[in-house]
């Protein structure tokens, strides 16, 4: 089946998502008889539409050299719309939206009224809009799917979502911000918060606008959905985040010296999330770009689950992995 795909964003994790498209497309056709036409590319400066399907090699040559689709002139009309406009008129099967627009839900709800599908690794339209979205995605029998909002390509939503379905959640504890594991594992090595910080930056782990990792809030957003999926719908707002921008390399070395580390903990109980500071010892004691979570539940007791939490290939690998998942549930109508 070949499956109509309109990417939005173009940045790095967009654009490891079009490589994922391009070098795996013979494994792809081969494992699931899919072939992914992507009619639409959209960054911020505007939207490359072919309805014959986009050469992404040269949508990538495009974006690496000039910096944005608009300088695209050869071929291609690059036009002007918003994103709710581009899912309007546009025809697709799939939605990917890999943008860090805040206001996505909007469009995610229009593209399931269109009869699209959804596929994001977008965390705020899930951290303040879950019910809504989830709402939509079932009235209109569509799949509406976002593993690499949380821990990137390790598959914990998909546990959450599809597996332990006949356990009750009780509680989960995390470390779900790869770049505060990062700044911290850096500090234990006697470097300060900022040279920490701008190495993240540097390597490419830490959000455009750091600050949202260091105060909590992107593991906060994470905690949130992890919220929404193992007991029932939250907000963000409801919740409450700690970052890191208080702790010393001081204290750092204190824990350490006891055989401690800190981490940025997210704690998820019914009614209840927090994400803070702790000393941990065993397996929540993550370091470099791995996340981890342990789902306590009444039958199975203790799952662990850890790997990968950010990363290009690594949100690619949920992203595509979702787009996968739901092309295979359209095709089975
Ligand atoms: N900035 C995020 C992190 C990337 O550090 O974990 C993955 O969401």
């Amino acid at each position: 089946m070949e499956v109509r795909v309109q990417l939005f964003g173009f940045g790095n994790v967009g654009r490891a998502v079009a490589r994922v498209l391009l070098e795996k497309e013979r494994f792809f056709r081969e494992k699931y008889g899919l072939s992914f036409r992507v009619v639409s590319v959209s960054d911020t400066s505007g939207t490359a539409w072919l309805p014959e399907g986009i050469d992404l090699k040269e949508a990538l040559l495009v974006k690496e050299n000039f910096g944005r689709l608009s300088a695209w002139t050869n071929d291609y009309e690059v036009y002007n719309f918003s994103p709710s406009d581009a899912v309007k008129e546009i025809e697709s099967d799939v939605v990917i939206d890999v943008t860090n627009d805040g206001n996505a839900h909007l469009w995610h709800l229009e593209a399931l009224k269109e009869g699209k599908a959804v596929v994001t690794s977008n965390k705020p339209p899930l951290a303040f809009h879950y019910a809504e979205l989830m709402g939509e995605s079932e009235k209109r029998g569509l799949p509406y799917l976002f593993e690499a909002t949380v821990m990137a390509g390790t598959p914990i939503i998909g546990v959450l979502r599809e597996n332990l379905l006949a356990d009750s959640v009780e509680r989960i504890r995390a470390v779900l911000n790869a770049t505060t594991t990062f700044i911290l594992t850096r500090m234990e090595q006697g470097v300060d918060f900022e040279r920490a910080l701008k190495q993240a930056q540097e390597l490419g782990i830490a959000e455009r606008d750091p600050s949202g990792d260091v105060m909590g809030i992107d593991a906060g957003y994470k905690a949130t959905i992890l919220h929404c999926v193992a007991f029932k719908p939250i907000t963000f707002d409801r919740i409450s985040v700690n970052g890191i921008v208080e702790v010393t390399v001081d204290e750092v070395k204190r824990a350490l010296a006891k055989g401690r580390r800190i981490r940025l903990v997210a704690t998820v109980e019914e009614g209840k999330v927090t994400v803070a500071p702790e000393e941990v010892t065993g397996p929540l004691a993550v370091s470099t770009n791995e996340n981890v979570a342990l789902i306590e539940s009444d039958l199975l007791g203790g799952l662990l689950l850890k790997g990968a939490g950010a990363g290009l290939k690594e949100t690619a690998s949920g992203v595509v992995s979702d787009l996968v998942k739901a092309s295979l549930r359209l095709m089975e109508g």
